[in-house]
This record gives structure tokens, sequence and C-alpha cells, in this order.
């Protein structure tokens, strides 16, 4: 009998987390879903048969995190936060745990490590970035073979992207172009990134040499800006709003303000973020397509969630 495979998925109960779960249980992996709180990894069970989605407590520690790798063939690293609740806490998320995730796997003899890191982290001036760089950097010293994988935003039914401004638009008369909306976008779906790392995770040891301590640069067919982000969400929604230019200097006001709340809604760092595009690079980049996957658009997406934020759909399902 052949030995079931072993994946250890940190972040595993997050947006990305859970497509990756799942489209690696369906390879017959055994899956350890990480988690600071094992009991939130419980609605992954399903994605498994009886017993392959193993809810894994993992508190950070070197002693935990070298428990989840042990024995593991493949590691993935999908944990990030889009906000300080303390100081340093991007650098002890996105650069501190992913090089001792890297040093574990290295001396558990892991054989694959896929890290999720964001797009343009090497462009931009805001602290999610630099962390974000500091984290690859660290990885690619400590495991030279890990996969780096760079999203830019990323669009699926529970993404907190595109619900999140319909849940404003739905509300609030105007929303904001920060900055006057000219930043680009190149939304990718969640189901692209599960798929490229299940093509990672597959591939044969001599397919694999292509991808082994490359960077890929995820993004989706359609380049955006927000404001086209909004007419999407006009049109997929049915909401209506204003789209309100926003200057730099008001925008980092008002973020200063709204970063004040427990989960707020805005940051000045993000809006540090937005003065970057968050494009894949024209030239010599590595892509999904490298991946083998092929992208999906947001019109094949965007309306079989937005559309419940629409209220005449929503009122004609009612009736
Ligand atoms: N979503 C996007 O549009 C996007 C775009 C570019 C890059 N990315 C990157 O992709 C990765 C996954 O993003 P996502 O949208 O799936 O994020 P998410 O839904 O917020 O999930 C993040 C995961 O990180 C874990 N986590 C959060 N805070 C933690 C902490 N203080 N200590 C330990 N673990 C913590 C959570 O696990 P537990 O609570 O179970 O421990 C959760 O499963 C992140 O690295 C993110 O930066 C995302």
């Amino acid at each position: 009998m052949t030995q079931q495979k072993i994946a250890t998925i940190f972040g595993a109960t997050g947006f990305l987390g859970r497509y990756i779960t799942q489209d690696l249980a369906r390879e017959g992996y055994t899956i350890r879903a990480a988690s600071r709180t094992p009991n939130k990894a419980f609605f992954l069970k399903p994605y498994g048969n009886v017993g392959q989605v193993v809810p894994f407590p993992c508190d950070g520690s070197k002693k935990d995190i070298e428990k989840a790798v042990a024995g593991a063939d493949l590691v993935v690293n999908c944990v990030g936060i889009l906000f300080e609740k303390k100081k340093d806490q991007f650098t002890a998320i996105h650069t501190d745990l992913i090089n001792e995730i890297a040093k574990a796997a290295a001396k558990q003899n892991v054989a694959r490590l896929v890290h999720v890191s964001a797009l343009a982290c090497d462009q931009g001036a805001s602290k999610y970035a630099a962390s974000k760089l500091a984290g690859e950097k660290k990885l690619a010293k400590a495991f030279p073979d890990a996969v780096i994988l760079r999203p830019s935003v990323v669009f699926g039914t529970e993404d907190n992207f595109f619900n999140m401004f319909a849940r404003m638009g739905r509300v609030l008369p105007a929303l904001p172009l920060i900055g006057g909306g000219h930043t680009k976008f190149q939304p990718v779906y969640v189901g692209d990134i599960a798929e490229a790392v299940k093509n990672i995770a597959t591939a044969s040891p001599e397919a694999f040499k292509k991808f082994a301590g490359k960077v890929f640069e995820l993004g989706g067919p359609d380049v955006v800006t927000f404001k086209d982000i909004y007419a999407k969400l006009k049109q997929h929604a049915e909401i209506n709003f204003i789209a309100l230019p926003l200057p730099w200097a008001v925008a980092k006001i008002e973020a200063a303000i709204l970063g004040l709340l427990p989960k707020p809604l805005l940051t000045t760092d993000q809006v540090e973020s937005l003065k970057t595009d968050n494009v894949v690079a024209a030239k010599g980049a590595k892509t999904l397509a490298d991946l083998g996957v092929k992208v999906t658009s947001m019109d094949a997406v965007l309306p079989s969630y937005l559309k419940q934020y629409s209220y005449k759909k929503r009122k004609a399902a009612a009736a």
C-alpha cells in the first residue's frame, strides 16, 4: 500500500487556505491544518474523507512548528494580516513566522514548501510590503527551493475585498477613490491560486525543478483601477453610489481615524500600499500560466456572490 502524503498548511482556516486545503485533499493528501485555534479549523474536515483533514494546534512557537511539519511532504504557508493590532506584528507574522517555518521544514527534510507572499512587495513603501519582502528573503536563505507566490488582490465567495465594498456601497451614498483611484490591480481568482499550489505539489520531480526557488506573480486576466472595480460592483451587485475622489493627504487623515477601530476599514499603511500599482510585471515575470493554470475572469465569478447584495434580486427571490 502506498503511504498517503502529508501536507501541513499554516493559515488553512483563512480565505486562501480553505481552497488550498480542498484541492490538496482531493489529491489525496492528509492535511494538517495548523492553527492557533484548532477548533476554528473543524469546518475544513468535510473537505476530505473521515480523518483526512486534521486540525493541528500550532501557537507559532518553534516547538509547535517543528511538530506540525515533521514528516510532511509539503508545507504551505498562507498566514497573513492586513493591519497590525500590536507593534511589529507585520514582522512577527510575515517575516519571523515564515523564517521559523522554513528552518523547521529544512530541518525535517520536507521536500516542497510553498509560501504566499504579496504582489509588488518589492516596490511599495508600506510596512506590509516591507515585512513580506523581508520574509521572502529569510525564506530563500533557509529553504532555497521554496516556491513563492505573490498574488494581486484575490476574489472569491469569501473575499474581504469585493464583499466589503459591496456592503459599504449598499448603505453609503459614496465610496472613496483614494488618490483619485488610479492605482492598478489585477484581481486573481482564489481557485486559480489553489490550483497553482496543487500543480506545484503534484509536479513530477523533473517538472518541479522549473518551480523550485522561483517567485511567481499571480494576476487574473483583467487589469483594473478602483473606478473599474466600483463599476463591477454596481453591475453585479446592482447597487448605486457615487465614486468620490479623495486626495492622498485626506485619505491619510481618514485612515488615521479609521485605523483606531478594532477591525479598521482602512489604515495609513494601506493608503501607502495604494500608491503602488499591484499588477504582474510586464516583462520577465513568471505567472500562473507558468504554473499550468488558465486564469479565471472576474465576470465569471463575481455574479455568483455579489448578487446577494442586490435588493432587486433578493426581492425577486423572496417573491
Ligand atoms: N486575500 C488577498 O486579497 C491577498 C492578496 C495578496 C496576498 N495575500 C496573502 O495571502 C495570504 C492568505 O491571505 P487570506 O486572504 O487567506 O488571509 P485570511 O483569510 O485573513 O487568513 C489568514 C490566516 O492567517 C492566520 N493568522 C492570522 N493572524 C494570525 C496570527 N496573529 N498568528 C498566527 N496566524 C494568524 C489565520 O489562522 P488562524 O486564525 O487559524 O491561526 C488565518 O487562517 C496572506 O499571507 C496574505 O497576505 C492575500
